[in-house]
């Protein structure tokens, strides 16, 4: 039987988003990147000068602001549109500012508490492959499939660099892998929702192999099981 909730975990640029996105179409399933949702309240506590270090404010701002994830209308390579109190931040969110932000704000667990539960009543209204790095293990602990993505931090550091290269944006390779690294230590030793694999997640290492590969062996797994 096909699973009706699929959720998909795993680290920065691991292929979770590309993989996710695909298989949703495929099963023309609502897609959702939750880590749209981190980011964009980042993003507005940045824009609001509100300190990053100040937990009460920065939580207090995520219960407060208008997060909206609407299906893409724009052929710019987006896969969603992200509006923040209306504003389109669909790329403003993508922003170095926000990766260097966007752990410690994910680390507060009322930001946590409030996003959890929109994703949960997104997950109500139909089925769904949703990413993130706590989906099978907190967000969805019932889900029907659950996969954790991982792929080494160069292979990782690469793919970002060329996305960034296709947008027009000039990064440092080092500086990219270093944050990539840092990230991925701070996502994994949080405190509260670390990312690692749920007990009943198969876990899916993409180095070595195209987008198209990886969909696959999901699909089989899925034939499969
Ligand atoms: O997948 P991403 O790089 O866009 O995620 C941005 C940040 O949000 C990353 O630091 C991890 C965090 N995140 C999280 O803590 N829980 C999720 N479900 C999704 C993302």
């Amino acid at each position: 039987m096909k699973p009706r909730t699929v959720a998909i975990d795993g680290s920065a640029a691991s292929g979770k988003s590309t993989l996710a996105s695909a298989l949703a179409g495929r099963l023309k399933y609502l897609y959702l990147d939750t880590g749209v949702m981190y980011r964009a309240v980042t993003w507005a506590a940045l824009k609001q000068n509100v300190d990053i270090n100040d937990e009460a404010a920065v939580s207090e701002l995520a219960e407060k602001i208008d997060l909206q994830i609407l299906p893409s209308e724009v052929d710019d390579g987006r896969q969603a549109t992200i509006l923040v109190n209306g504003r389109d931040v669909t790329w403003l969110i993508r922003g170095p500012e926000v990766n260097v932000n966007v752990s410690q704000v994910s680390s507060y667990p009322r930001v946590r508490q409030v996003l959890t539960r929109q994703q949960r009543k997104i997950a109500q209204q139909g089925p769904v492959v949703m990413a993130g790095r706590d989906i099978g293990t907190v967000v969805l602990p019932n889900a029907d499939l659950k996969l954790f993505i991982v792929a080494s931090a160069e292979v990782r550091a690469r793919r970002r660099h060329l996305e960034c290269i296709e947008r027009g944006e000039t990064l440092n390779f080092d500086e990219l892998l270093a944050s990539i690294i840092r990230r991925d230590k701070l996502d994994r030793e949080k405190p509260i929702s670390p990312m690692i694999p749920a007990q009943d997640a198969v876990i899916i290492n993409t180095d070595g192999l195209s987008q198209q590969a990886v969909l696959e062996r999901v699909l089989a797994l899925m034939e499969n099981s």
